[in-house]
């Protein structure tokens, strides 16, 4: 049986020093929102925040910890470059990590571009909440997040606690 999306609320997190500084639109992150939306999730939060791993710890803490967000997605800050230290911040923010949804996308997004081997995104759990990394670009998101979006509701539910049969 179908789970029903509408149970779960979202809030989409974009890293960027430029978009911060209002130096640069987001685009991603509308994007996100409105894909998630589309799916019944019910959008919750949405910030946009610079390059820095203390402020990104102080807002995943926050939107899981206190708002009690059930799915984060951020974009942006995965990468290489010295500022990219997405990882870094959700390294000391979950406490069980999901390695299968990061390999997942990554083999997907190779099949698009060389450079998905540049992505360090990870998935993983805090509480109650799944929080995913995906890459900044517009085109980089949507890819990645489409190959995870059939198990999101499934997941979701199992990190909650549902009792629902994995083959249903
Ligand atoms: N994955 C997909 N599917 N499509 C892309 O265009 N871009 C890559 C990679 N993953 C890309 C992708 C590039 S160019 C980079 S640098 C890394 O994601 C990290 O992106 P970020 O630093 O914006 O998070």
């Amino acid at each position: 049986m179908d789970i029903d999306t509408t149970r779960f609320c979202f809030g989409v997190l974009t890293m960027s020093d430029k978009g911060a500084r209002g130096e640069r639109e987001d685009t991603s992150g509308p994007f996100l929102q409105q894909l998630l939306t589309e799916q019944g999730y019910v959008s919750r939060a949405y910030a946009i925040i610079p390059d820095q791993v203390e402020r990104i710890k102080e807002k995943l803490i926050s939107w899981v910890d206190e708002e009690k967000i059930d799915l984060i997605l951020t974009t942006g800050g995965t990468g290489v470059a010295p500022t990219d230290v997405t990882p870094e911040a959700m390294l000391e923010v979950i406490e069980k990590e999901i390695p299968g949804m990061a390999d997942a996308m990554r083999a997907a997004s190779l099949r698009k571009t060389p450079n998905a081997v540049l992505s360090r995104g990870m998935a993983g759990i805090r509480g109650t909440s799944l929080i995913i990394n995906l890459p900044g670009s517009k085109k980089a998101a949507r890819e990645n997040i489409e190959v995870l979006l059939p198990a999101l509701a499934h997941a979701l539910d199992k990190i909650q606690g549902g009792t629902s049969d994995c083959g249903s």
